[in-house]
Protein backbone atom coordinates (compact mmCIF):
# COMPACT_ATOMS: atom_id res chain seq x y z
CA UNK A 1 0.00 0.00 0.00
CA UNK A 2 1.05 3.42 -0.77
CA UNK A 3 0.31 6.54 1.69
CA UNK A 4 1.43 9.87 0.45
CA UNK A 5 1.58 12.04 3.56
CA UNK A 6 -0.74 14.88 1.55
CA UNK A 7 -3.15 13.60 -1.55
CA UNK A 8 -5.17 16.75 -2.16
CA UNK A 9 -6.44 16.21 -5.40
CA UNK A 10 -8.59 13.26 -3.86
CA UNK A 11 -10.28 16.56 -2.04
CA UNK A 12 -10.86 18.49 -5.54
CA UNK A 13 -12.38 14.98 -6.99
CA UNK A 14 -14.77 14.66 -4.25
CA UNK A 15 -16.03 18.30 -4.83
CA UNK A 16 -14.93 18.84 -8.48
CA UNK A 17 -18.37 19.98 -9.79
CA UNK A 18 -19.31 22.83 -7.19
CA UNK A 19 -15.39 23.97 -7.47
CA UNK A 20 -15.48 23.81 -11.08
CA UNK A 21 -18.41 25.85 -11.30
CA UNK A 22 -17.30 28.31 -8.67
CA UNK A 23 -14.67 29.42 -10.74
CA UNK A 24 -16.38 29.47 -13.76
CA UNK A 25 -18.61 31.88 -12.27
CA UNK A 26 -15.53 34.32 -11.41
CA UNK A 27 -14.35 34.05 -14.48
CA UNK A 28 -17.42 34.88 -16.47
CA UNK A 29 -18.34 38.37 -13.84
CA UNK A 30 -15.34 39.97 -14.85
CA UNK A 31 -14.32 41.19 -11.70
CA UNK A 32 -11.11 39.35 -10.20
CA UNK A 33 -9.67 41.37 -7.15
CA UNK A 34 -12.03 42.87 -3.97
CA UNK A 35 -15.22 41.88 -5.06
CA UNK A 36 -18.63 39.90 -4.11
CA UNK A 37 -16.82 36.70 -3.71
CA UNK A 38 -14.55 37.81 -1.27
CA UNK A 39 -16.95 40.06 0.85
CA UNK A 40 -19.57 36.87 1.28
CA UNK A 41 -16.34 34.39 1.92
CA UNK A 42 -15.53 37.48 4.49
CA UNK A 43 -19.06 37.46 5.94
CA UNK A 44 -19.01 33.52 6.10
CA UNK A 45 -15.67 33.31 7.70
CA UNK A 46 -16.48 35.27 10.50
CA UNK A 47 -19.43 33.68 11.27
CA UNK A 48 -17.62 30.42 11.37
CA UNK A 49 -15.37 32.27 13.75
CA UNK A 50 -18.97 33.27 15.51
CA UNK A 51 -17.79 36.59 15.88
CA UNK A 52 -15.39 39.19 14.81
CA UNK A 53 -14.76 41.57 11.47
CA UNK A 54 -12.54 38.76 8.71
CA UNK A 55 -10.29 41.02 6.40
CA UNK A 56 -8.84 38.54 3.31
CA UNK A 57 -5.44 38.76 2.48
CA UNK A 58 -2.80 37.42 0.41
CA UNK A 59 -1.20 34.72 2.77
CA UNK A 60 -0.86 33.68 6.40
CA UNK A 61 2.40 35.27 6.58
CA UNK A 62 0.83 38.57 5.53
CA UNK A 63 -1.68 38.19 7.68
CA UNK A 64 0.31 38.29 10.47
CA UNK A 65 2.76 40.92 9.43
CA UNK A 66 -0.54 43.37 9.01
CA UNK A 67 -2.12 42.57 12.04
CA UNK A 68 1.25 43.26 13.66
CA UNK A 69 1.18 46.71 11.92
CA UNK A 70 -2.12 47.32 12.75
CA UNK A 71 -1.61 47.04 16.60
CA UNK A 72 0.95 49.45 16.17
CA UNK A 73 4.22 47.61 16.19
CA UNK A 74 7.04 49.37 14.90
CA UNK A 75 10.67 49.62 14.09
CA UNK A 76 12.39 48.13 17.40
CA UNK A 77 9.96 46.58 19.50
CA UNK A 78 9.86 43.21 20.50
CA UNK A 79 7.20 40.26 19.59
CA UNK A 80 6.91 37.69 21.72
CA UNK A 81 6.74 33.81 20.33
CA UNK A 82 7.75 30.42 20.40
CA UNK A 83 10.84 28.32 18.70
CA UNK A 84 8.52 25.61 17.55
CA UNK A 85 6.75 27.26 15.17
CA UNK A 86 6.48 27.43 11.21
CA UNK A 87 9.53 29.85 10.07
CA UNK A 88 6.64 32.28 8.70
CA UNK A 89 5.60 33.50 11.94
CA UNK A 90 9.19 35.11 13.07
CA UNK A 91 9.30 36.01 8.80
CA UNK A 92 6.25 38.10 9.47
CA UNK A 93 7.24 39.74 13.10
CA UNK A 94 10.70 40.82 11.12
CA UNK A 95 9.05 42.16 8.54
CA UNK A 96 6.88 43.99 10.36
CA UNK A 97 10.39 45.79 11.45
CA UNK A 98 10.25 44.03 15.07
CA UNK A 99 12.85 42.01 17.06
CA UNK A 100 11.21 38.30 17.47
CA UNK A 101 11.81 37.37 21.04
CA UNK A 102 11.69 33.80 21.76
CA UNK A 103 9.60 31.77 25.14
CA UNK A 104 9.94 27.62 25.65
CA UNK A 105 6.82 25.62 25.16
CA UNK A 106 4.31 23.73 27.15
CA UNK A 107 5.54 20.16 27.13
CA UNK A 108 1.92 18.28 26.92
CA UNK A 109 0.43 21.17 24.02
CA UNK A 110 3.50 21.72 22.22
CA UNK A 111 1.91 25.27 22.73
CA UNK A 112 3.13 28.68 24.53
CA UNK A 113 4.42 28.30 28.17
CA UNK A 114 2.21 31.39 29.90
CA UNK A 115 4.96 30.88 32.73
CA UNK A 116 7.94 31.68 30.00
CA UNK A 117 6.03 34.06 29.01
CA UNK A 118 5.51 36.08 32.12
CA UNK A 119 8.87 35.10 33.36
CA UNK A 120 10.59 36.82 30.62
CA UNK A 121 8.52 40.10 30.70
CA UNK A 122 9.15 39.99 34.54
CA UNK A 123 12.50 40.09 34.00
CA UNK A 124 12.49 42.92 31.99
CA UNK A 125 13.47 46.98 32.22
CA UNK A 126 10.79 49.40 31.73
CA UNK A 127 9.66 50.71 29.33
CA UNK A 128 8.73 47.69 27.98
CA UNK A 129 10.14 46.84 24.21
CA UNK A 130 7.66 43.84 23.88
CA UNK A 131 4.58 45.00 22.62
CA UNK A 132 2.12 42.23 21.21
CA UNK A 133 2.69 38.46 21.77
CA UNK A 134 1.59 35.46 19.15
CA UNK A 135 0.64 32.15 20.57
CA UNK A 136 0.75 29.48 18.22
CA UNK A 137 -2.02 27.04 17.92
CA UNK A 138 0.47 24.45 16.45
CA UNK A 139 -0.98 21.50 14.79
CA UNK A 140 -4.20 22.51 15.42
CA UNK A 141 -4.06 22.79 19.12
CA UNK A 142 -4.94 25.69 20.95
CA UNK A 143 -2.51 27.36 23.24
CA UNK A 144 -3.89 28.06 26.47
CA UNK A 145 -5.35 31.22 25.82
CA UNK A 146 -7.03 32.86 29.20
CA UNK A 147 -3.61 32.46 30.85
CA UNK A 148 -1.61 34.22 28.28
CA UNK A 149 -4.08 37.36 27.21
CA UNK A 150 -4.01 37.83 31.40
CA UNK A 151 -0.19 38.27 31.29
CA UNK A 152 -0.50 40.03 28.12
CA UNK A 153 -3.06 42.13 29.37
CA UNK A 154 -1.32 42.88 32.61
CA UNK A 155 2.49 44.26 30.95
CA UNK A 156 0.08 46.25 28.10
CA UNK A 157 0.94 43.82 25.42
CA UNK A 158 -0.86 42.87 21.91
CA UNK A 159 -2.18 39.63 21.46
CA UNK A 160 -1.99 38.19 18.01
CA UNK A 161 -3.18 34.74 17.31
CA UNK A 162 -1.28 32.42 15.07
CA UNK A 163 -4.51 30.34 13.96
CA UNK A 164 -3.09 29.54 10.43
CA UNK A 165 -3.21 25.51 11.36
CA UNK A 166 -5.87 25.82 13.61
CA UNK A 167 -9.25 26.82 11.13
CA UNK A 168 -12.07 25.41 13.30
CA UNK A 169 -9.83 24.44 16.80
CA UNK A 170 -12.17 25.92 19.85
CA UNK A 171 -10.63 26.89 23.09
CA UNK A 172 -13.05 26.65 26.29
CA UNK A 173 -15.83 26.45 23.98
CA UNK A 174 -14.86 29.48 21.91
CA UNK A 175 -13.34 29.38 17.95
CA UNK A 176 -9.75 30.39 17.61
CA UNK A 177 -8.59 33.75 16.04
CA UNK A 178 -11.24 35.91 18.09
CA UNK A 179 -9.89 35.01 21.43
CA UNK A 180 -6.93 38.12 21.24
CA UNK A 181 -6.70 41.06 19.67
CA UNK A 182 -6.37 39.41 15.93
CA UNK A 183 -6.64 36.11 14.84
CA UNK A 184 -4.26 34.88 11.87
CA UNK A 185 -5.24 32.28 9.13
CA UNK A 186 -3.32 30.82 6.31
CA UNK A 187 -5.21 28.86 3.19
CA UNK A 188 -1.93 27.37 1.94
CA UNK A 189 -3.72 24.66 -0.52
CA UNK A 190 -2.66 22.01 2.90
CA UNK A 191 -4.18 23.27 5.62
CA UNK A 192 -7.62 21.90 6.62
CA UNK A 193 -9.41 25.05 4.65
CA UNK A 194 -6.79 25.28 1.48
CA UNK A 195 -7.09 27.16 -1.50
CA UNK A 196 -5.49 26.84 -4.98
CA UNK A 197 -2.72 29.10 -4.13
CA UNK A 198 -2.20 31.39 -1.38
CA UNK A 199 -4.31 33.37 0.70
CA UNK A 200 -4.94 34.50 4.34
CA UNK A 201 -6.96 36.33 6.82
CA UNK A 202 -7.10 38.27 9.65
CA UNK A 203 -9.89 38.28 12.21
CA UNK A 204 -10.47 41.41 14.19
CA UNK A 205 -13.12 42.15 16.99
CA UNK A 206 -12.71 46.30 16.64
CA UNK A 207 -14.14 47.96 14.21
CA UNK A 208 -10.89 50.16 13.83
CA UNK A 209 -8.35 47.43 13.44
CA UNK A 210 -10.83 46.12 10.76
CA UNK A 211 -10.77 49.62 9.10
CA UNK A 212 -7.25 50.13 9.21
CA UNK A 213 -6.04 46.49 7.89
CA UNK A 214 -8.92 46.88 4.85
CA UNK A 215 -6.29 50.04 4.24
CA UNK A 216 -2.73 48.19 4.88
CA UNK A 217 -4.01 45.19 2.24
CA UNK A 218 -4.74 47.60 -0.40
CA UNK A 219 -2.00 50.24 -0.82
CA UNK A 220 -3.11 52.27 2.24
CA UNK A 221 -6.28 53.59 0.21
CA UNK A 222 -8.80 54.75 2.56
CA UNK A 223 -11.32 55.27 -0.47
CA UNK A 224 -9.93 54.83 -4.14
CA UNK A 225 -6.70 57.22 -4.57
CA UNK A 226 -7.03 58.42 -1.24
CA UNK A 227 -4.11 57.30 0.59
CA UNK A 228 -4.42 57.42 4.77
CA UNK A 229 -1.24 55.32 5.54
CA UNK A 230 1.37 53.60 4.22
CA UNK A 231 0.14 49.97 2.80
CA UNK A 232 0.66 47.05 0.57
CA UNK A 233 -0.37 45.06 -1.68
CA UNK A 234 -2.47 41.49 0.19
CA UNK A 235 -5.33 40.70 -1.18
CA UNK A 236 -7.24 37.62 -1.18
CA UNK A 237 -8.42 37.48 -4.71
CA UNK A 238 -12.33 36.27 -5.82
CA UNK A 239 -10.82 33.07 -7.48
CA UNK A 240 -9.61 31.66 -3.91
CA UNK A 241 -12.34 33.43 -2.25
CA UNK A 242 -15.30 31.30 -4.38
CA UNK A 243 -13.13 28.58 -4.19
CA UNK A 244 -12.92 28.76 0.22
CA UNK A 245 -16.32 29.25 0.09
CA UNK A 246 -17.46 26.17 -1.31
CA UNK A 247 -15.02 24.49 0.75
CA UNK A 248 -15.47 26.50 4.00
CA UNK A 249 -19.20 24.39 3.56
CA UNK A 250 -17.36 21.42 4.42
CA UNK A 251 -14.90 22.27 6.59
CA UNK A 252 -16.84 21.35 9.81
CA UNK A 253 -17.31 18.02 8.41
CA UNK A 254 -13.92 17.80 7.23
CA UNK A 255 -12.58 18.57 10.78
CA UNK A 256 -14.36 16.26 12.43
CA UNK A 257 -13.20 13.05 10.16
CA UNK A 258 -9.76 14.28 11.01
CA UNK A 259 -10.91 13.65 15.10
CA UNK A 260 -12.38 10.34 13.90
CA UNK A 261 -8.74 9.86 12.58
CA UNK A 262 -6.62 10.65 15.31
CA UNK A 263 -9.30 8.51 17.59
CA UNK A 264 -8.60 5.74 15.65
CA UNK A 265 -4.87 6.77 15.75
CA UNK A 266 -5.24 7.34 19.26
CA UNK A 267 -6.92 3.10 20.30
CA UNK A 268 -4.49 1.65 17.46
CA UNK A 269 -1.23 3.12 18.95
CA UNK A 270 -2.23 2.83 22.51
CA UNK A 271 0.54 0.45 23.30
CA UNK A 272 3.43 1.69 20.78
CA UNK A 273 6.37 2.93 22.06
CA UNK A 274 5.38 6.33 21.05
CA UNK A 275 3.91 10.05 22.59
CA UNK A 276 0.51 10.65 21.39
CA UNK A 277 -0.83 14.00 20.74
CA UNK A 278 -2.63 15.15 23.58
CA UNK A 279 -6.16 17.06 23.76
CA UNK A 280 -5.99 19.56 26.78
CA UNK A 281 -9.29 19.86 29.04
CA UNK A 282 -9.89 23.35 27.97
CA UNK A 283 -8.99 22.32 23.85
CA UNK A 284 -10.81 21.21 20.73
CA UNK A 285 -8.24 20.25 18.34
CA UNK A 286 -8.80 20.12 15.20
CA UNK A 287 -5.71 17.69 13.75
CA UNK A 288 -4.01 19.77 11.16
CA UNK A 289 -1.29 17.35 12.02
CA UNK A 290 -1.29 14.15 14.19
CA UNK A 291 2.15 14.49 15.36
CA UNK A 292 3.98 11.80 17.51
CA UNK A 293 7.15 11.32 19.59
CA UNK A 294 9.72 8.89 19.53
CA UNK A 295 13.67 8.51 20.46
CA UNK A 296 13.67 6.44 17.25
CA UNK A 297 12.49 8.82 15.35
CA UNK A 298 14.56 8.92 12.10
CA UNK A 299 14.38 4.76 12.05
CA UNK A 300 10.68 4.82 12.04
CA UNK A 301 10.60 7.14 9.50
CA UNK A 302 12.70 5.15 7.65
CA UNK A 303 11.06 2.06 8.45
CA UNK A 304 7.54 3.36 7.18
CA UNK A 305 8.97 4.52 4.12
CA UNK A 306 9.79 1.28 3.37
CA UNK A 307 6.37 -0.31 3.71
CA UNK A 308 5.12 2.69 1.17
CA UNK A 309 3.91 5.31 3.59
CA UNK A 310 5.44 8.72 3.83
CA UNK A 311 5.72 11.00 7.32
CA UNK A 312 6.91 14.42 7.24
CA UNK A 313 8.76 16.51 10.29
CA UNK A 314 7.21 19.59 11.58
CA UNK A 315 9.64 21.07 11.99
CA UNK A 316 13.23 19.59 12.06
CA UNK A 317 14.88 22.40 13.41
CA UNK A 318 13.63 25.24 16.16
CA UNK A 319 13.51 28.82 14.68
CA UNK A 320 16.93 29.90 16.77
CA UNK A 321 19.11 27.28 14.78
CA UNK A 322 18.24 28.55 11.44
CA UNK A 323 21.55 30.19 9.76
CA UNK A 324 18.88 33.49 9.15
CA UNK A 325 18.34 33.57 13.21
CA UNK A 326 21.52 33.42 14.49
CA UNK A 327 21.16 37.14 14.67
CA UNK A 328 18.82 36.76 17.63
CA UNK A 329 21.72 35.64 19.80
CA UNK A 330 19.85 32.39 21.08
CA UNK A 331 21.85 29.43 22.07
CA UNK A 332 21.61 26.01 21.84
CA UNK A 333 20.23 24.81 25.11
CA UNK A 334 18.07 28.07 25.38
CA UNK A 335 14.56 26.10 24.71
CA UNK A 336 15.30 22.28 26.13
CA UNK A 337 11.80 21.37 25.39
CA UNK A 338 11.39 22.91 21.89
CA UNK A 339 14.97 21.37 20.94
CA UNK A 340 14.51 18.15 22.54
CA UNK A 341 11.25 17.62 20.36
CA UNK A 342 12.34 18.59 17.00
CA UNK A 343 14.60 15.39 17.40
CA UNK A 344 11.84 13.31 18.34
CA UNK A 345 8.92 14.13 16.74
CA UNK A 346 7.51 12.52 13.41
CA UNK A 347 4.07 13.84 12.19
CA UNK A 348 1.62 10.90 10.85
CA UNK A 349 -0.30 10.98 7.59
CA UNK A 350 -3.60 12.48 8.34
CA UNK A 351 -6.24 13.77 6.07
CA UNK A 352 -10.19 13.39 5.58
CA UNK A 353 -9.85 10.99 2.39
CA UNK A 354 -7.89 8.35 4.52
CA UNK A 355 -9.75 5.46 4.93
CA UNK A 356 -9.90 3.51 8.65
CA UNK A 357 -8.24 0.61 6.46
CA UNK A 358 -4.74 2.54 5.40
CA UNK A 359 -5.09 4.20 9.26
CA UNK A 360 -5.25 0.41 10.70
CA UNK A 361 -2.28 -0.55 7.97
CA UNK A 362 -0.04 2.87 9.21
CA UNK A 363 -0.64 1.16 12.60
CA UNK A 364 0.27 -1.75 11.95
CA UNK A 365 3.48 -0.87 10.30
CA UNK A 366 4.88 1.13 12.95
CA UNK A 367 4.29 -1.90 15.54
CA UNK A 368 5.62 -4.25 13.16
C1 LIG B 1 1.96 28.27 12.14
C2 LIG B 1 2.00 28.97 10.81
N1 LIG B 1 2.14 30.31 10.76
C3 LIG B 1 2.17 30.97 9.61
C4 LIG B 1 2.07 30.31 8.39
C5 LIG B 1 2.14 31.10 7.13
O1 LIG B 1 1.06 30.92 6.27
P1 LIG B 1 1.26 31.11 4.68
O2 LIG B 1 2.03 29.95 4.17
O3 LIG B 1 -0.15 31.17 4.18
O4 LIG B 1 1.98 32.41 4.49
C6 LIG B 1 1.91 28.93 8.39
C7 LIG B 1 1.74 28.14 7.15
O5 LIG B 1 2.57 27.88 6.38
C8 LIG B 1 1.89 28.23 9.63
O6 LIG B 1 1.78 26.89 9.67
Amino acid sequence: MQIPFFELNRQYLDIQEEIDQAVAEVFKSGWYILGEELKAFETEFSAHCRGGYAIGVGSGTDALQLALLACGVKPGDEVITVPNTAVPTVVAIVAAGARPVLVDIDPKTYTMDPERLESYLKAQQLPLKAKAVIPVHLYGHPADMNPIIEIARKFGLRVIEDACQAVGAEYCGARVGILGDAGCFSFYPTKNLGGYGDGGMVVVNEASLANHLRMLRNYGEESKYNNAVFGYNSRLDELQAAVLRVKLRYLDVWNQRRRSIAGLYRDLLADADLSLPCEAPYARHIYHLYVVRSRERDHLQRKLKEHGIITSIHYPMPVHYQKAYQILGYSRGDFPVAERFSSEILSLPLYPELTDEQIAYICHCISV
